[in-house]
């Protein structure tokens, strides 16, 4: 019988990590993967312009949770999930990234015994002032199998003390999204449609609550990349978070004013043809990170620390602060650091995944509780939920 796999998606970043293993699992035969939206993001240019971008099918599950202080978008995901993970209950739980998302539904999944998987495990910034940072202890010390994506994420959990056992180094699957659509990226053309230049401009983004909601480092930040405007057009896809902000202190018009292109979001095909097509990226981002390490790209990242500490030894990467973006864009212009893709970030991140849960035992579906009764009566009441159809939607 088809194993059956739960992927949970949530949030903008995490699309693009499910793709691909959605992709490889649902081509490989033996695999029966159903695809959970939680509904953390859920603008269409946040949420269904990727699902389209990376050809993902609708959501199995739709849990529409939305957005909230942490506790109440945490606390949602994990009502909302158990429902679905006691009613349909899964053979393997896979949670990718380091969102609200990820965290809950790990927390779900380790306390109704089911066979977690973490992928992008092992990642650290030792800056717990970082939601993320929380949400990847919370994640990594719940799941029993965390696939990571290089050494120092390995050396970070043997740290920790996890066994060899539950580490599997897989690579980034973050390349396997891009390589995905690479042709769809390479024809999409954003930078003439924007009248942009090859290799003439930078992309800037920035959504940290470090950087963006207090309005004296935002201040600081935007005149930096006023300063940045004069050496290099900018163009800024700005999240709805940062929209808000802006807009807030009136700074929207000033970055306006002073040259610096505030567009809305951007689907994953078009973003990557505007990154692939630039000079640089300013960003406080992840993902990006990684993206321009593998493109070979200079990347100016506005913070204090990286989880992804091998995109400054082997990448381009650079960690800057508002006072030093200048100094940095201007070295980075003069003489893009040289960089090597570091090892298994080669679009086959994915089908290691797969071969992974292969060689892993078939996981028994054994249920935790230890007062049968109690299970009885849990199951039975999820069930009851689930006809009803209360929270969430099953579309396929
Ligand atoms: C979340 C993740 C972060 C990830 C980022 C990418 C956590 C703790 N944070 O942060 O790791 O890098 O996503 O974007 O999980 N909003 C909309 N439409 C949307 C989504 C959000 O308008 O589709 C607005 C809401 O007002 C919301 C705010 O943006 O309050 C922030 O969204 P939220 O999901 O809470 O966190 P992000 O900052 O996006």
């Amino acid at each position: 019988m088809a194993q059956r796999i739960h992927l949970i998606a949530a949030a903008r970043p995490n699309f693009m990590k499910v793709a691909p293993l959605w992709h490889a699992l649902a081509g490989a035969g033996g695999f029966e993967p159903v695809l959970v939206h939680t509904g953390q993001h859920y603008d269409s240019n946040m949420s269904d312009a990727f699902f389209a971008d990376l050809r993902l099918p609708a959501p199995h599950y739709h849990l529409g949770v939305g957005s909230g202080s942490h506790a109440e978008q945490t606390g949602g995901v994990m009502m909302a999930y158990e429902k679905v993970a006691l009613a349909d209950r899964p053979d393997w739980l896979v949670v990718v990234g380091d969102v609200n998302s990820t965290a809950a539904c790990a927390m779900v999944g380790a306390k109704l015994g089911l066979q977690t998987v973490h992928l992008e495990a092992g990642l650290r910034s030792r800056d717990r002032r970082m939601p993320e940072e929380v949400n990847r202890l919370v994640t990594d010390a719940l799941c029993d199998v965390l696939w990571t994506p290089s050494p120092d994420a390995d050396a970070n959990l043997r740290a920790e003390g996890v066994p060899d056992a539950r580490i599997t180094r897989v690579g980034n699957i973050m390349i396997d999204s891009f390589e995905l659509v690479r042709p769809e990226i390479e024809a999409a053309g954003v930078p003439e449609e924007l009248g942009l230049e090859r290799g003439g401009y930078g992309v800037v983004t920035l959504h940290r609550p470090s950087n963006v909601d207090d309005p004296v480092a935002l201040l600081k930040l935007v005149e930096a990349l006023i300063e940045a405007q004069r050496r290099l057009p900018l163009v800024f896809p700005v999240h709805p978070r940062t929209a808000r902000k802006l807009r807030g202190a009136l700074f929207d018009s000033k970055l306006a004013r002073a040259g610096v292109r505030l567009v809305e979001p951007l689907s994953y095909v078009r973003f990557m043809s505007l990154v692939a097509g630039a000079a640089a990226a300013i960003t406080d981002s992840g993902g990006i990170q990684e993206e321009t390490t593998y493109l070979g790209l200079p990347c100016l990242t506005l913070r204090e620390n990286t989880e992804r500490p091998v995109t400054l030894t082997e990448g381009t990467n650079r960690l800057v602060g508002p006072e030093t973006l200048l100094l940095e864009l201007d070295r980075a212009l003069a003489a893009p650091p040289a960089s090597r893709r570091p090892d298994r970030w080669d679009g086959k991140t994915a089908a290691r995944c797969v071969d992974d849960l292969r060689r892993r035992a078939a996981p028994a579906r054994l249920p935790t509780s230890r007062n049968p009764d109690e299970l009885a009566r849990a199951y039975s009441g999820a069930e009851r939920r689930v006809s009803a159809g209360s929270s969430y939607r099953r579309s396929s």
